[in-house]
C-alpha cells in the first residue's frame, strides 16, 4: 500500500458511507439501481442486479396487469432481495397496474413518462410501496415531494430511451443542493464508471440509475445482435431523434443510429410532402410520424433486427465493452469508485 492514500479498507467504508442513504432506501447493499429498459429488464437482468446487493427495476412497458403480475411473480421467484416496477404514467390502466404492484407486495415503484397522477402516488403509499419520481426539473422536483414522492430520479439527456433536453451534468448541479437534504435522489444518464458514480455521491446523490451498461450482461435476455451493437457502438454513435418540421414534434429517443433512422428521415420527408399536397391533414400527418418506431424496440431487443429496429442507447454505450455478469459490473464500478476514494491522502 502507498503510504500516500486511503487503505483499501477505509476507502471502502468511506463509500459505502456516501451510500448508505440510498441503499437505506432502496433496501439493497449498493445504492445503484438498474434502470427500467423496456423489453431488457424482465425478470432475469432485475433478479440478477438484486442478487448483485444493487437494485433491479421491472419495465412494465404497455404489459396489461396480468402480464405485470405473472412477471413480479417471476422475478420473485428468483431473487428474495427488493426490487422495483416501473409505470409508465400514460398507461392508460395506471391504477390497476398500481394495484398489481401493491396486492404483489413489490416495495418500490416507480413511475416513469410524465408527471403521475397525485392520487396515484397517494394510492401506492397507502398500500405500503415506497414511491420513486422522474423530475426534468427543480420546480417538477419540488411539486413531486409535495406531493408525495418518497425520491426521485435525475436523468440527463445522455441516457438512453427517451429523454430530455438538459445534461445530467446541468441537473445535478440545479437540482442536487435544493432537493438532496428532503428526499434521497438519484442520478442517471450517461454513467459507465464508478468514478462518476462516486463524483454524483459527493455532490449529494444518494445513488445512481444505469441502464446501458447493465444491457450486456450475461443475464440480460436482450438478443445476441442487440448485445453486439452495444458492445460496437461508441458515445457519438448514440444520438436523439432528428426533427425534420417544426410544425411536426418528434419524440426524442436517444438510439444508435441504424437503417432504421435513416429511413425515419425519409418516412418524415414522405409524410410532410403527402401533408404539403393536401393529401393528409395535420392530426394523420402526425399519426403516421409517430407510427414510425411503433414496435421497434421489441423488434431489436428481442428478435435482433437491428437494422430496422430501435438500438435505444445511452452515450455511456462506448463503455460497454463485453458480456459479463451483472455481479461482475456491479463489483467493477464498486471497484472503480473505492479506487478514486483509495488515491487520495489520508485525512
Ligand atoms: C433500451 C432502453 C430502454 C429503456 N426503457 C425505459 C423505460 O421503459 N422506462 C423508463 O423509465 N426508462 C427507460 N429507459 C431509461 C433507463 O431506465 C435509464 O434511466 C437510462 O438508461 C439511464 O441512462 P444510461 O442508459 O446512460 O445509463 C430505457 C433505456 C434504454 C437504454
Amino acid at each position: 500500500m502507498d503510504a500516500l492514500t486511503l487503505p483499501p479498507a477505509a476507502a471502502a467504508a468511506a463509500l459505502d458511507r456516501l451510500m448508505a442513504r440510498g441503499a437505506a432506501f432502496l433496501g439493497s447493499r449498493i445504492a445503484i439501481m438498474g434502470g427500467a429498459m423496456s423489453w431488457v429488464s424482465e425478470r432475469h437482468l432485475v433478479a440478477a442486479l438484486s442478487n448483485a446487493g444493487a437494485f433491479g427495476t421491472i419495465a412494465c412497458g404497455a404489459m396489461e396487469p396480468p402480464r405485470l403480475a405473472e412477471e413480479i411473480a417471476g422475478t420473485q421467484a428468483l431473487t428474495d432481495r427488493p426490487f422495483g416496477v416501473n409505470l409508465i404514467t400514460m398507461h392508460p390502466r395506471l391504477d390497476q397496474l398500481v394495484e398489481t404492484c401493491l396486492a404483489a407486495k413489490v416495495s418500490h415503484i416507480v413511475f416513469a413518462g410524465g408527471i403521475p397522477p397525485t392520487a396515484a402516488i397517494k394510492r401506492a403509499k397507502e398500500g405500503g410501496a415506497k414511491v420513486v419520481c422522474f423530475a426534468p426539473a427543480l420546480a417538477l422536483a419540488k411539486k413531486l415531494v409535495r406531493s408525495g414522492a418518497d425520491a426521485l430520479v435525475i436523468e440527463g439527456s445522455e441516457a438512453g430511451g427517451h429523454i430530455g433536453p438538459v445534461s445530467l451534468n446541468v441537473l445535478a448541479q440545479e437540482i442536487l443542493p435544493e432537493m438532496a437534504a428532503q428526499v434521497p435522489v438519484f442520478v442517471a444518464g450517461g454513467i459507465g464508471r464508478g468514478e462518476a458514480i462516486l463524483s454524483y455521491l459527493e455532490m449529494g446523490a444518494a445513488g445512481a440509475q444505469l441502464g446501458t451498461r447493465f444491457v450486456c450482461a450475461t443475464e440480460c435476455i436482450a438478443h445476441p445482435k442487440f448485445k453486439q451493437a452495444f458492445i460496437r457502438g461508441a458515445a457519438r454513435d448514440a444520438l436523439p431523434t432528428v426533427q425534420l418540421d417544426a410544425r411536426f414534434p418528434v419524440i426524442p429517443v436517444r438510439a444508435l443510429q441504424n437503417e432504421g433512422t435513416k429511413r425515419f428521415l425519409e418516412h418524415q420527408a414522405a409524410v410532410l410532402a403527402r401533408f404539403v399536397a393536401g393529401e393528409l391533414d395535420k392530426d394523420a400527418a402526425q399519426l403516421e410520424i409517430e407510427h414510425f418506431w411503433a414496435g421497434a424496440l421489441r423488434r431489436a431487443v428481442i428478435d435482433g433486427d437491428v437494422e430496422q429496429g430501435s438500438l435505444m442507447a445511452g452515450q455511456s454505450v462506448g463503455m460497454v465493452a463485453k458480456e459479463q455478469p451483472a455481479a461482475e459490473i456491479i463489483a467493477e464500478l464498486m471497484e472503480q469508485a473505492r479506487a478514486a476514494l483509495a488515491g487520495r491522502l489520508p485525512g
